[in-house]
């Protein structure tokens, strides 16, 4: 591992892997997320909180005879409906957990790990923090000897995140994720001050073009930037940026949907629920101080940087005279 960090690695051997994991084991404590799903497949997540009761459609259940239990139960309630009881995957904490913004959808957040090549002991910088979910994915990934430093420039929101990253990965106590740094601020500003060095850099956020030059100069060559972007404009004007900017290779565009399946006896089919769109994946490879990808040999598509193009537009592509 390279060592320009801002700050040491951090090592933590007195750290139980529970808190780099967020996944705990033995009997249910007070303090711990449960997820009850009811016979119909409806789902109720909620922290366990002695003397507390869950109150349903089919009566009512005491917090207290679900603690101290091992997961993976089937309780009764005092109408007598039927709750399965486990503690949520990190997939089904993330989309019940208390939102400020808009989340990464457990779809979405696969990709980026896998695509965006997250890795045990990586620097990973992430802005927004927005509720923290994408950040809950991402520390897993790097593990306890990574860092994720996370900006946020709206106080309200890293609060949520704060709780919720702290929630799943600390559980029934106070600790959270060892690798974890939270920053109040705009990348765009705090990044480059900071003078910390990146090996991959997620962007979620409305304009992500304006911390281009940000991310361009904390990533270490061989990075890696990924965009997450909800509009087919955001797309564009991301990609022609990186393209612009020049350090970048040629940026790489998609989106993934999720079809779930019905499979019973001879009914096996598509099922009605699909996770569409959400939104799009955008990565790049950061080049060698001052060096520059290959020119592009394909010609742009005709029209496509035509007059009616108002967007960024990439080196050596002239702009083309309107029709007379
Ligand atoms: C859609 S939310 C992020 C959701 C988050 N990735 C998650 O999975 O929960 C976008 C967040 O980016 C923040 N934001 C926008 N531009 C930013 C910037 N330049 N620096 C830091 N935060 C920014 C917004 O305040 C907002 O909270």
């Amino acid at each position: 591992m390279p060592d320009d960090r801002d700050e040491p690695a951090p090592a933590h051997p007195d750290v139980p892997p529970d808190a780099w994991a967020g996944v705990h084991r033995g009997p249910l404590r007070a303090g711990e997320w449960v997820r009850l799903t009811d016979q119909k497949g409806r789902r109720h997540n909620f922290e366990l909180v002695p003397g507390k009761r869950f109150f349903s459609n089919r009566g009512h259940l005491d917090h207290d005879e679900l603690i101290g239990r091992e997961e993976g139960f089937t309780v009764s309630s005092s109408a007598g409906g039927e709750y399965l009881v486990f503690r949520p995957l990190l997939s089904e904490f993330v989309v019940s957990m208390p939102r400020g913004a808009a989340v990464v959808y457990p779809k979405d957040a696969a990709q980026i790990v896998a695509m965006a090549d997250i890795f045990p002991g990586a620097d990973v910088v992430e802005a927004g923090v927005g509720s923290g979910a994408l950040t809950c994915s991402l520390l897993r990934a790097v593990g306890p000897l990574g860092t994720v430093t996370s900006y946020e420039r709206r106080a309200e929101f890293a609060d949520v995140a704060r709780g919720n990253v702290t929630q799943f990965f600390a559980g029934h106590d106070d600790r959270t994720h060892p690798a974890w740094r939270l920053r109040l601020g705009d990348l765009a500003e705090e990044l480059p001050a900071s003078g910390a060095r990146a090996d991959r850099v997620i962007l979620d956020m409305l304009a992500p073009w304006e911390c281009l030059d940000a991310v361009g100069g904390a990533l270490r060559a061989g990075g890696i930037v990924c965009a997450y972007v909800a509009t087919t404009t955001q797309l564009s004007r991301f990609v022609e940026s990186v393209r612009l900017h020049g350090g970048f290779t040629e940026p790489q565009a998609w989106e993934s949907l999720v079809r779930d399946w019905h499979v019973e006896g001879l009914a096996v089919r598509p099922g009605h629920a699909m996770i569409g769109h959400t939104a799009f994946l955008v990565t790049a490879r950061r080049m060698a101080p001052g060096e520059r990808p290959p020119t592009k040999k394909r010609r742009p598509a005709p029209g496509a940087y035509g007059p009616d193009y108002q967007g960024p537009r990439p080196p050596g592509v002239p702009e083309e005279p309107a029709p007379e």
